[in-house]
């Protein structure tokens, strides 16, 4: 499974780069507004610390035409883009395009099955399914998730499916159950994969017990 960070600060994407087990980056217009840096300028900096990796960047026209005219602009800044589309009949249209042009989307803002399979009908290169914005209303985000990833692989899309919109690292390992190919997640959560208890109790006995035997792995140096 692919693990992308979901933010727009660069300084987070450099840190999780530098772990070596990011796949890409995801950003939108919320994320990038908070980030507080240009956009443009924000993005490349991004595409720069993830050469091979898939980074997601957002259009925010509303019609077709100017979801075409922005995601062709924003596509042209880096080969690693994938345009953020979102999930309108305008978006479809829009992702209907664009794949047929060779630009990669990311259709952004599904919920349902039902919008997952014109998604991938429209060709998208990643569906992302919201999961944390469903559970917040007492929804099940990840049953979606296990109803996308069945179509997907049903019928055979080449559309990777993304659970987008996750609140903690046990939707990580849903995501990961279900055999979704793509989990993004806030650095937060990312940080929080790290950590057992048990580790830190177990690494702590280790060292321990390794000094106190006074043991060394170096030869002494000899003057
Ligand atoms: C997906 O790509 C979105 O940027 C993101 O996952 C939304 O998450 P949120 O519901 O925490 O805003």
């Amino acid at each position: 499974m692919k693990l992308f960070v979901d933010t727009g600060q660069v300084e987070e994407v450099q840190q999780a780069a530098e772990w070596g087990i990011i796949d890409g980056v995801t950003t939108n217009p919320s994320l990038i507004a908070k980030a507080g840096r240009d956009f443009k300028e924000t993005v490349l900096a991004i595409c720069r610390l993830v050469p091979s990796g898939a980074v997601s960047a957002e259009v925010v026209g509303t019609t077709t035409d100017q979801m075409l005219r922005e995601a062709r602009e924003i596509a042209s800044w880096a080969p690693n883009i994938v345009v953020k589309i979102p999930m309108t009949p305008a978006g479809i249209q829009a992702t209907r395009v664009l794949t047929q042009e060779g630009i990669r989307v990311n259709m952004t803002l599904v919920f349902s099955p039902a919008q997952a399979l014109l998604a991938a009908k429209a060709g998208a290169s990643f569906i992302s399914v919201f999961v944390g914005r469903v559970d917040d209303v007492a929804g099940e985000g990840m049953r979606t998730i296990e109803e996308v990833v069945h179509m997907v692989e049903n019928y055979g899309f080449p559309s990777e499916v993304l659970v987008a919109s996750i609140r903690h690292p046990m939707h990580v390992v849903e995501a990961m159950r279900l055999g979704a190919h793509i989990a993004t997640m806030p650095f937060k959560v990312l940080e929080q994969l790290f950590h057992h208890p048990l580790t830190d109790i177990g690494l702590q006995r280790f060292l321990e017990d390794w000094n106190r035997a006074g043991l060394q792995i170096f030869e002494p140096v000899r003057v």
